[in-house]
């Protein structure tokens, strides 16, 4: 396997999660990865201020839902992000003195790490905040990709 297939990261609807606003957030969250991952070495350090702001927000709010609507697994969940947060005051420490190898290594990890944690921790959030909002079940409605 290829660096670029293995590191790829591409939003599909395969990772929608049926909550629209953890969606959205999730879209754009791909999409600034996806960026840092092809960002040219000057680009680099205002694409990962980008991504610093967006993830302190995507956060933050989860954060938010969680303890607003007293959501069980919250530790674990908050324990997950904030060891990503760790990771980019560091990265955004290296890339300062100009190391930029580990910022491409930190989005290439972020790509690997988040279809685990979408589907892991923020699939059960999602559905604990359908359930709250609507009364059932996240209703996910996917493309068929077969294109027939
Ligand atoms: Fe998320
Ligand atoms: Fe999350």
């Amino acid at each position: 396997m290829s660096a670029d297939s293995e590191s790829a990261l591409v939003w599909s609807d395969a990772l929608l999660l049926g909550f629209g606003p953890m969606d959205a957030r999730h879209e754009e969250f791909v999409s600034l990865v996806s960026a840092l991952l092809h960002a040219s070495n000057v680009e680099l350090p205002q694409r990962l201020a980008a991504l610093a702001t967006h993830l302190r927000e995507h956060f933050d709010e989860e954060d938010r839902w969680m303890t607003e609507t007293g959501f069980p697994a919250r530790h674990c969940h908050v324990e997950e992000h904030d060891a990503v947060l760790h990771s980019l005051e560091q990265v955004q420490a290296l890339l300062t003195n100009g190391d930029s190898s580990e910022c491409r290594r930190f989005a290439r990890e972020l790509a690997r790490w988040f279809p685990g944690h979408a589907d892991y921790m923020d699939a059960a959030l999602a559905h604990w905040m359908c359930q709250r909002r609507l009364g059932g079940k996240p209703v996910v409605l996917r493309r068929r990709a077969t294109g027939a």
